[in-house]
């Protein structure tokens, strides 16, 4: 049986909103996407990940669904999703889309209807229990005309759905077959491990400080009934031709808590979001590297999404060039955000212009992903209208600017992508604050912070390199 295809693949996440604007309206939409297509080809990339184009009240931009199996009128219709994909495959690039079971805007009609589908408690004896919302607060709202408490494990017009009733499995099971009909190579699947909550709601053992990233709960996400959903899915999928892919949105801190999913009836991948979660540290990337690899049976790499800071920022500008031949040199499916290739900056906007529920429910303590999510820049003159503000000087990050110059963040992820290597991984000794692993023919070597390194013959750099490679600086060498 040949290897499925996305076991190497280089994914690229589009945030829909921010990626390609066809209409002028200062939102990304569904044609756009089709139009940048070839740029996608020529970077190389081999599948794209759509976020939420669903019809949405946008309070979480498109992860509060109103209706799973339409497009919202903002990025376009049906046809112009089915065109998209048609154009896509015919350069070879595969589909996958966001779905998002966690919960739904509290907009869709299971909702507004008789909400035999969500997590409810009566409110005669007061808030349920001790979960918190990742964005602030607590995790129920009290709806008094209706006399219960609801759950939501983000904002409050995001209910979560009860995943013990079956009329909700059998939804998503519709849900699914519909956009794989429609030729979708495979879903990213959003808050995977936290669908199935505890069936007696009982508190979590500590009252837990609301965070996004909720690895230390036990009882609100990753209850053992999860997988048995992931079971079904896998059946559902493998029934298709194509090697359709599920990939889960499996948010822990530690790897090992991600294996499960990836049992070989379940999930085919994972995001591994360890690295997102290092700082720019020779010592603490290694150690991630290892235990990621040491945990999982099949390791995706990530360093950027748009729910997290910017690498230019987080590393800042030239580590970030270096971090791009880290990642690309990597074993197994790595999974790029858009902006990633331009070094685009984390955007420090303007409280007015900020939009992420995150600011607004923590009082503006958390700034929110706002930041990351500013839309691309294609052009040197910039469009006059972008619904998050474009700040000064970001036409010359623009794809026309870094595409007729060789040295420019985009030509090395252009070449990086082309020139990946393959093969097997191992670790090569090196001096203190430097990496180097080699895989078939190459050396990968990341002076995170080391001394000045003589190196060999280099394929491909993240700088201008004489001889030696400096701190913050990247290449592969010919082993
Ligand atoms: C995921 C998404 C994030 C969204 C949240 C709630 O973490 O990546 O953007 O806000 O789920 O749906």
């Amino acid at each position: 049986m040949a290897r499925e295809w996305w076991r190497d693949a280089v994914f690229y996440e589009i945030y829909v909103r921010s990626f390609a604007d066809s209409d002028g309206d200062g939102v990304g939409d569904l044609a756009g996407i089709t139009g940048r297509l070839p740029y996608l080809h020529e970077l190389g990339v081999d599948a794209i990940w759509l976020t939420p184009f669903y019809p949405s009240p946008g309070v979480d931009h498109g992860y509060d669904v109103s209706d799973y199996v339409d497009v919202d009128p903002m990025f376009g219709t049906l046809d112009d999703f089915d065109a998209l994909a048609a154009a896509a495959h015919q350069l070879g690039i595969r589909v996958i889309v966001d779905i998002v079971p966690n919960h739904t805007s509290d907009r869709h009609p299971w909702f507004t209807g008789d909400r035999s589908r969500y997590v409810t408690v009566p409110s005669a004896n007061g808030v349920p229990n001790n979960w918190p919302s990742n964005w602030g607060g607590s995790a129920w709202t009290l709806d008094e005309e209706r006399g219960h408490y609801y759950l939501h494990l983000f904002a409050p017009q995001q209910p979560d759905l009860d995943w013990h009733c079956s009329a909700v499995r059998s939804d998503f099971e519709d849900i699914l077959r519909f956009w794989l009909d429609r030729g979708v190579d495979g879903f990213r699947i959003d808050v995977a491990h936290g669908l199935v909550k505890d069936a007696t709601l009982a508190d979590e053992p500590e009252p837990l400080p609301a965070v996004r990233l909720s690895s230390d709960w036990r009882r609100a996400i990753d209850q053992p009934e999860v997988h048995d959903v992931y079971r079904d899915w896998h059946r559902l999928a493998a029934a298709y031709p194509g090697d359709r892919v599920l990939v889960g949105e499996v948010v822990f801190s530690d790897p090992r808590r991600v294996a499960p999913y990836l049992r070989p009836d379940e999930l085919h991948l994972a995001f591994n979001f360890s690295l997102v979660f290092q700082p720019w540290d020779a010592d603490a990337i290694r150690d991630s590297i290892d235990a990621s690899l040491a945990a999982l049976p099949i390791v995706t790499w990530v360093l950027e999404n748009h729910d997290v800071e910017r690498i230019a920022t987080r590393f800042g500008p030239r580590e970030a060039r270096a971090a791009a031949l880290l990642l690309l040199a990597l074993p197994g499916p790595v999974f790029l955000y858009e902006g990633q290739e331009l070094g685009l900056p984390e955007v420090d906007l303007p409280d007015a212009a900020r939009q992420d529920p995150i600011f607004h429910r923590t009082h503006g303590e958390r700034v929110g992903r706002d930041g990351c999510r500013v839309p691309l820049p294609w052009t040197r003159d910039l469009p006059t209208r972008s619904w998050l503000p474009q700040p000064p000087g970001w036409g010359e990050l623009s794809v026309e600017a870094q595409s007729s110059d060789g040295t420019s963040m985009l030509s090395l992820y252009r070449h990086a992508i082309a020139l990946r290597p393959h093969g097997s991984f191992s670790w090569r000794d090196a001096p203190r604050g430097v990496l180097a692993f080699d895989r078939d023919g190459l050396t990968c070597v990341v002076n995170v912070s080391g001394d000045e390194l003589p190196v060999g013959e280099v394929v491909l750099a993240s700088e201008e390199i004489r001889t030696t490679l400096p701190a913050g600086a990247a290449a592969w060498i010919r082993a």
